[in-house]
């Protein structure tokens, strides 16, 4: 249970490191094609923020604390912070990355909870799994 509660507030703080990057690319996105991009940011964003209240309601009912702060988000995030503004392309090359690291974080978490039985814990993640699946498809074809 330990490992997994570690696991579930890697990913957690991960997930908003994730949101907050959308978001900040959702606001500072530039060039011809600012309409688009920043509507595809707003899509992502709004998704996994969407996710986050659920998220930390799932690792309180395994009996873990949420973290909640900057300090322990970018302690424990497994996301790169993002400070530069980068050009359009540049942004969803990295968030494309970023998605498919949380799609892979998803699908490991996902067996330690269903090792221990905690299925509904499990089909949260599963849903997180599918969504980040998702995002990172439309990152992808937008790079084409
Ligand atoms: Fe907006």
């Amino acid at each position: 249970m330990e490992s997994l509660h570690q696991a579930l507030k890697i990913a957690f703080a991960s997930e908003f490191a994730f949101y907050l990057k959308a978001h900040y690319f959702h606001w500072n996105v530039e060039g011809p094609l600012f309409s688009q991009m920043h509507d595809l940011f707003g899509k992502i964003y709004e998704e996994v923020y969407g996710s986050i209240d659920a998220f930390a309601e799932n690792i309180r009912k395994t009996g873990a604390y949420t973290p909640g702060s900057f300090t322990r988000f970018s302690a424990l995030s497994s996301i790169d912070d993002e400070t530069a503004v980068l050009p359009a392309e540049a942004m969803v090359a990295e968030l494309l990355q970023d998605s498919e690291k949380m799609s892979e974080m998803f699908r490991i978490v996902f067996r330690a909870a269903e090792e221990l039985g905690l299925h509904g814990l499990s089909d949260f993640l599963a849903g997180r799994q599918n969504a980040h699946d998702k995002h990172s498809w439309m990152l992808r074809s937008t790079l084409k």
